[in-house]
């Protein structure tokens, strides 16, 4: 089992390059299936979510290769409409080959991905989008089969905001017969980013980052190159990492606007922040102070996935912090762990308590999934003494190269290897 073994009490300074966001590159990937062509991904980030969703890419039939920083994906073969259980149960994020596959063959059979550590993680969002388009949805063994020979262009009202079914209606429309609507849209940054996708690849998309988007359904996409937009929740973690372990940093490659209410909350907390033009550069010098309620929201408000790293340096600031998360059951998952390192944490239902303490102390700590293993890292920086962080596949879905960037800013943080077996992911 591989683990990390930090020492804490390290300032962190220096530079940090934000990888491509995952958020980005895993309905990307999907999406490259709709076009009849080479599709070029830069600043495609190297994490095993990617490496599973090349998986399914090679399988349904793709040619997948990598060069630098960029991904390759020749669909211009014939495409399988099918993804088998194994491939489709390593990452929750695969249902987006839902619409994918629909979209290219008219036809799809795969399995749907569970429950998960975040808690139950429905599609009823999803499968209702494809059905207005018409796609007819049977369910056998636990397998899903939709068909539609060609979609047709509906309006499509989402009654809750879902990034995973406004993505699968919007790859669905994009090949389409006539207009769709989705209205109730995900505004999240990476739904911009997938349609600025699809319109260099010829889709009639407009309206993403807004909760309208528009769709004329064309026959064919062509294969396009695109750049993958930063990691905002990498982004995210490494400024909680530097709160909460005092230090200077600066992360370039970034998009600040995309990060406003983190940005917020670490000036909230004491630390001097400036953000440029691909810039951000976090400092702090002095204790930090509680900074007011945290309200996760879907974009723009405070993002789900930085709740677990921002907590981290909640837990030395003075005062009293209090996290509401609304979008998912069971996101504090971190929370025991953190109590094992000093921190004072209540939780009730999604709601969690943090009082500040004057320190925290290194402990053997497990990640539950992904975004808690980073609150976990973040704490064990910040903490006097030696831990130990397990369950490191979660943090490999969506980190890359974690160790190295935080060991370049000064962190003693190595990990020791051995094998680490994989689950279901949350996405
Ligand atoms: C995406 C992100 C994930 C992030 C989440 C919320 C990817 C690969 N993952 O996940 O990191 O935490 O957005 O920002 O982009 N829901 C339903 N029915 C559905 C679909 C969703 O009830 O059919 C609920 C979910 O249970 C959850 C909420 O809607 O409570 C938001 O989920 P959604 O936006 O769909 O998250 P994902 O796309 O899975």
């Amino acid at each position: 089992m591989s683990v990390y073994k930090i020492i804490g009490g390290r300032r962190l300074e220096g530079s940090v390059r934000v990888q491509g966001a995952k958020n980005s590159a895993l309905p990307l990937l999907a999406a490259s299936v709709l076009s009849e062509g080479i599709s070029v991904f830069r600043n495609c980030p190297r994490l095993s979510d990617v490496r599973a969703t090349v998986e399914i890419l090679r399988h349904v039939g793709c040619r997948v290769y990598a060069e630098g920083d960029a991904l390759y994906v020749d669909a211009s073969g014939p495409i399988l409409p099918e993804v088998p259980d194994e491939l489709m149960r390593e990452m929750r994020s695969s249902v987006i080959f839902l619409g994918a596959l629909l979209s290219r063959c008219g036809e799809v059979t795969l399995s749907l991905p569970g429950g998960c550590e975040l808690g139950p993680r429905p599609v009823d969002l999803h499968l209702r989008a494809l059905r207005c388009l018409g796609a007819e949805i049977t369910e056998a063994a636990g397998r899903i089969c939709c068909r539609a020979g060609r979609l047709t262009g509906a309006r499509i009202q989402l009654p809750a905001v879902s990034v995973g079914a406004t993505e699968n209606a919007m790859l669905a429309a994009a090949r389409a017969e006539g207009t769709t609507v989705i209205s109730g849209a995900a505004r999240e940054p990476e739904i911009a980013d997938l349609q600025a996708y699809l319109r260099e690849a010829g889709a009639l998309v407009s309206g993403a980052g807004s909760g309208v988007i528009r769709i004329r359904g064309v026959d064919k996409l062509r294969g396009a190159e695109h750049r993958i937009i930063p990691d905002r929740i990498a982004a995210a973690t490494y400024l909680s990492a530097a709160a909460a372990a005092g230090g200077r940093i600066r992360l370039y490659d970034v998009l600040p606007e995309q990060l406003a209410p983190v940005l917020q909350t670490m000036r909230q907390l004491g630390c001097s922040v400036s953000a440029g033009e691909g810039i951000v550069v976090l400092e702090r010098k002095g204790p930090l102070t509680s900074p007011g309620p945290i309200i996760t929201r879907p974009y723009p408000g405070f993002p789900t996935d930085a709740q677990p790293p921002v907590m981290a340096a909640c837990l030395l600031a003075e005062g009293t912090t209090v996290f509401i998360e609304t979008i998912f059951e069971s996101r504090f998952r971190h929370v025991p762990d953190l109590r094992r390192m000093g921190a004072e944490i209540q939780t009730d239902g999604k709601t969690a308590v943090i009082r500040g303490v004057k320190a925290l102390r290194g402990a053997e700590v497990e990640a539950a999934d992904l975004r808690g293993g980073a609150a976990l890292v973040a704490a064990a920086l910040a903490a006097e003494g030696e831990s130990t962080v397990r369950g490191l596949r979660h943090l490999d879905r969506g980190y890359e190269e974690l160790e190295t960037t935080l060991g370049s800013l000064g962190a003693e943080i190595r990990r020791q290897d051995g094998g680490d077996e994989g689950e279901q992911s949350d996405g």
